[in-house]
């Protein structure tokens, strides 16, 4: 299709005076013109085409890319389905496992106090036998002074229910707490938890220092529970003072604005910084085999956690000082 220049001017020199010949060449030089512009136009269309071609081959590969990443996302949200199931599934099972190990560990520290309560049951026996022992003998004397009769029967009776109660208490701790929430007087279950350790404390000639919150603040929680946190940051306190020359332990209760403070804290030498971030850990111990499971603060966590409170060690302390916040009833959700 191509005419070329050359052979154009060739045909005008020879054609060159020639009015017809001068018209046929201008035509020609029109027509060549036209036939560039044409030819133009083809290889315009022609890229045209070829850019359309590419775009949709772009386009066919995208789509299949597509396609491929929407096959990819089906399968991503089927083993997503998976996993959220298989961690509810481990959830429950980590659930379970802490109940059971709340129970083990109530049951050590049931053990660890049967000491402490066999000599707090052996008073009020004593005292039932004084007692009886009295009436007998006025019995015997044939002195029916029923005044004092009434009045030493009276007192051991009343020693029967002091033994009862610590019987029934230790009953109550030891059996799987339920799961339910209930309105807890946080000042009582401080009371409770001393008095299982009072006679320990005596034995050891530790000092205990309540310091308890007046207004009596109340968080919903489970009480059993939350008496294990108690006796478990006290048997530690107890261990951290035995053998030194002061011996305190102090408890109290902080009334705050939407939360009650419970601290413990003991004269004892504290936690190294060192092992701060380790005590809150299952398993962790520093004390002789058999003298420590390593669990007491790590079910201490859990339990706290669960009340949605929080436990801390406060390092201004000079001995160890824990500190529980749990949010008070009227603010818990
Ligand atoms: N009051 C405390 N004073 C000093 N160290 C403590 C105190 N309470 C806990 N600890 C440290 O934290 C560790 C873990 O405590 P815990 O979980 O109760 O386990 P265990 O009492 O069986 O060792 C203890 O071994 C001890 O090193
Ligand atoms: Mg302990």
């Amino acid at each position: 299709m191509t005419v070329s220049n050359a052979a154009v001017a060739t045909r005008g020199e020879h054609n060159l005076g020639d009015e017809s010949s001068r018209e046929a060449v201008e035509e020609l030089r029109t027509l060549h013109k036209r036939v560039e512009e044409l030819e133009a136009h083809v290889l315009f269309g022609e890229q045209r085409r070829r850019a359309m071609l590419h775009i949709m081959m772009d386009l066919t590969e995208t789509n299949r890319r597509l396609s491929d990443q929407r096959r990819a996302m089906i399968h991503i949200m089927g083993d997503l389905r998976d996993t959220t199931e298989e961690i509810r599934r481990r959830e429950q099972e980590l659930r379970d496992k802490q109940e059971q190990l709340v129970q083990t560990a109530k049951l050590a520290t049931i053990g660890e106090l049967t000491t402490g309560v066999a000599h707090e049951l052996n008073d009020p026996l004593n005292n039932i036998g004084l007692y009886i022992g009295n009436v007998l003998d006025l019995m015997v004397l044939e002195t029916w002074d029923s005044e004092r009769i009434e009045r030493d029967l009276g007192r051991a009776k009343q020693q029967v229910a002091k033994a009862t109660e610590i019987i029934n208490h230790l009953r109550t701790f030891g059996r799987a707490a339920p799961r339910q929430r209930e309105p807890v007087e946080i000042n009582r279950i401080i009371d409770d938890s001393v008095s299982l350790f009072s006679e320990q404390f005596r034995l050891r000639e530790v000092e205990l220092v309540l310091e308890l919150a007046e207004q009596d603040p109340r968080v919903l929680g489970n009480p059993i529970q939350l008496e294990q946190v108690l006796l478990n940051l006290l048997n530690n306190a107890r261990d951290a003072v035995v053998g030194l020359d002061e011996k305190t332990i102090r408890v109290s209760s902080r009334l705050g604005q939407d939360q009650v403070q419970v601290l413990v804290e003991d004269s004892g030498p504290g936690v190294p910084k060192e092992l701060e971030e380790r005590i809150f850990d299952p398993f962790f111990t520093t004390k002789e085999a058999g003298q420590g499971t390593g669990l007491g603060l790590s079910i201490v966590y859990a339990i706290v956690k669960d009340h949605e409170g929080q436990i801390y060690l406060d390092r201004t302390a000079e001995g160890a000082r824990f500190v529980m916040e749990l949010p008070l009833e009227s603010k818990a959700v």
